[in-house]
Order: C-alpha cells, then structure tokens, then sequence
C-alpha cells in the first residue's frame, strides 16, 4: 500500500513513536496528579516534559498555557465555547474545517453570535485587508486556519494577528494541517488561542491534541471533573493547564506524541516542509497529461514558486469523478487518498468543486519519492487510455 492520505493522519508513525508508546505503557502506566507513588509521578513528568517540548515548538512561553485534549476539534470547541458570550461577532472564513464551521455555525443559528465568513482570493489566501474590513464594534474572536486542508496555503497567520491586536480582539488559530510542518510562533504572530493536532504532522498518535492558550485569554472549561489535585474545591480550578484537562489525559497517546515532538524539534519543521514540497514537485514533474488535470493553483505555486504550501494537492481529473478515482486508486493500485469535500465545504465551493469535492494525496515525513512516483505512474496509467 502507497499511503498519500497524511493530511487525514501520518501514517506510518516514526519506529520511535511506536516504541515510546509501548515502553511507557509497559514501564509507567500510572494515572498523572493522581497518586504520589513513582508510577504516577512519572506519568505527569512525561506529559509535563510533553508540554515543554509543545511549547518550545510553537513559542508558547508558559508550557503550562497548553491544555492536552483528543484533538483540533476538541481544542477547537474548548476555545470557541470557552470564549464567546452572547451578542459577540465572529470572523472565520470560508478556507475553515468544519471543526470551526459547525460549532460556529450552531452558535450563529441559536442566535448567540453573528458570523462573517470572509472569502479567498484567487490565491486561496484570506486577505489581512478584508478582515480588517469586516470588523465591527462588537466582534470579538477571529478563528481561521494557519493551512487550509484542501488548497494548502499556508496563511498569513502574523498579519491578522497584528490587526486583531490593534483591535483587542482575540485570534484563534487552527494549526491542523501546519502543525510540524510550517513554523509557528504564537508570541512574534501574535496569536491567543492555538489549537493543534497530535496524530497528523506531529507524528503522534491518534486521540492526542491540545490548545495554547495564550496570557490574555481566559477560556471557560466546558469539561470538568477531576484534576488529580485540589479535589475538595466544589469547582475546576482556575489554573491552567488543570482547568481544561479534567479527566484521565490519554497518556499512553501523550507519550507517543512527546517522541513525535522530539523528532521534529530535532530536524526542524522547515527541513520538513521542504521535504514535503519537493515531493510533491516530484509527483507533478512525472505526470505524463498534466493539462488533464485540474490543481487549483497549487502546482503552479509549488513547482514556480516553491513556498507557501503544506505537502497536499488537491485535484479533480478529467473523465474521473473524486470518489471513483480514489476507489480506483485504491482498489486496482493500493494507493490510499482522500476524496470528497475534505470535511470542509465552503472551500469546495470556493474552488467551484462542490458537491463532488476533489481527490486529496498527501504526503508526509515519513512518504519517499518512490511512493509519489507509485502514484505519478498509476495516474499516468489511467491518463493514457
Ligand atoms: C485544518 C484542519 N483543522 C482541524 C482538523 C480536525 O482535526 P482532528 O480530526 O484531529 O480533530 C483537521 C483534520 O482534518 C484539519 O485538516
């Protein structure tokens, strides 16, 4: 099998990943802040050893501020929910995952927020000048993605950051798609909420997420329950990272996430994305028919220019509807990727490829350029009847 779904989830993990996860379930499975024996004590070490490895690649100056949860769309919620109050305005945009689009959109239905949904440019970029555009006097939260996962454009995360700033209102960032793979900096793009993934660029496994939560913030938790410590407190505490993680966290999750980090902290994010880049360029230099094909834009910006980009293309292919091509793939080819709208509908109808959406290959750290040429040559196959 050829994996080119990564944007979905990384897969395979590292060797690594896969043996922290068992070594530490074997060795120190104790449940953190629950106990003062060795075995609990150890598991709050790793996962706090976890948040200073989360925080030093993403600028978080306090690894406290960062709460662990399932994944972006749990982190996603927790902020969203924990933020906004009745009457707000919200600023999102058409290139967003529906882990911000349907809680927004229940909101904005229920009649507690007012919504903007700004559009893309040709470029599929969100214009720093139209958010400013779209301000009022009472918006409150801008929540956009730093890499939409169906174009893969990386945002331009720092600008909005300033005019959000200049504004008191509050950014919260989707790092989905870019966590791991493009550079973040919370502190210099001036960003309150970030909320990311640990099983897709971050190498970890799958039920491991998390948000920073950034000094001017103050999220509601909207799970709680037990912390491990202060247990006679009637309420969550208010500290962080305690208020948003009640319950048991996934530690098992959590140690496989901390190898992930550690890979990438040591070969830095952008070896990664140029990695993931020039596969791709790989992928398109081998089709045979490329005028049969249909990029939307992001062959041209990763063959030309280069930058810009996360490593996944989506594409629709003449003669082919998305989910056929993709059974097809799979079927006759063992090669797994995406079809369909992506779990993000307003970009498809951004790229005009709604309903049917497109098919997505992504690649990831772990994909060779024997599996791009795999794909170029099954492409090909069907290109030349
Ligand atoms: C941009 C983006 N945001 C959020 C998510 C949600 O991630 P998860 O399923 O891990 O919650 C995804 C997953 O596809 C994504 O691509």
């Amino acid at each position: 099998m050829i994996y080119l779904d990564n944007a979905a989830t990384s897969y395979p993990k590292p060797e690594a990943v896969y043996r922290a996860i068992e070594d530490f379930a074997r060795a120190s499975g104790g449940n953190p802040g629950r106990a003062g024996h060795r075995l609990a004590v150890e598991a709050e070490a790793m996962i706090d050893d976890t948040r200073r490895l989360a925080a030093r690649l993403f600028g978080a100056p306090r690894p406290e501020r960062i709460a662990f949860c399932l994944n972006a769309t749990d982190a996603l919620n927790m902020a969203i929910k924990g933020v906004v109050r009745p009457g707000d305005h919200v600023i999102t945009s058409v290139l967003e995952h529906n882990s911000i689009n349907r809680p927004l959109n229940r909101l904005e239905r229920d009649g507690v927020i007012t919504l903007t949904r700004l559009p893309a440019t040709g470029d599929h970029l969100i214009d720093p000048d139209s958010l400013a555009r779209a301000w009022t006097a009472r918006t409150r939260l801008v929540a956009v993605t730093h890499a939409s996962n169906v174009t893969g454009t990386i945002q331009p995360v720092g600008a909005y950051g300033r005019i959000v700033r200049e504004r008191d209102g509050l950014l919260l960032v989707d790092a989905g798609q870019s966590a791991g793979v493009a550079a973040i900096d919370v502190g210099a793009d001036l960003i309150d909420l970030l909320a990311f993934t640990g099983h897709k660029g971050l190498l970890g496994p799958t039920g491991t997420g998390g948000l920073v939560v950034g000094e001017r913030v103050e999220v509601a938790p909207w799970r709680e329950g037990g912390t491990g410590g202060d247990s006679a407190d009637p309420l969550q505490p208010a500290e962080l990272p305690w208020r948003l993680e009640g319950g048991t966290p996934n530690v098992f999750g959590i140690a496989g996430l901390r190898e992930g980090l550690r890979i990438l902290l040591e070969r830095g994010v952008e070896s990664v994305l140029a990695h993931e880049r020039a596969l791709l360029a790989t992928l398109l230099g081998a089709l045979r028919r490329p005028e049969l094909f249909s990029f939307y834009g992001a062959d041209k910006v990763i063959l030309e220019r280069g930058g810009g980009r996360v490593g996944l293309l989506s594409f629709t292919m003449a003669g082919y509807a998305p989910d056929e091509l993709a059974t097809l793939l799979d079927q006759r080819f063992e090669i797994a990727v995406r079809p369909g709208l992506d779990c993000a509908p307003y970009a498809h109808r951004h790229l005009g490829t709604f309903p049917a959406g497109a098919t997505r290959l992504s690649v990831g750290l772990l994909s060779t350029e024997d599996d791009v040429l795999g794909a170029a040559a099954a492409l090909n196959e069907l290109t030349s009847g």
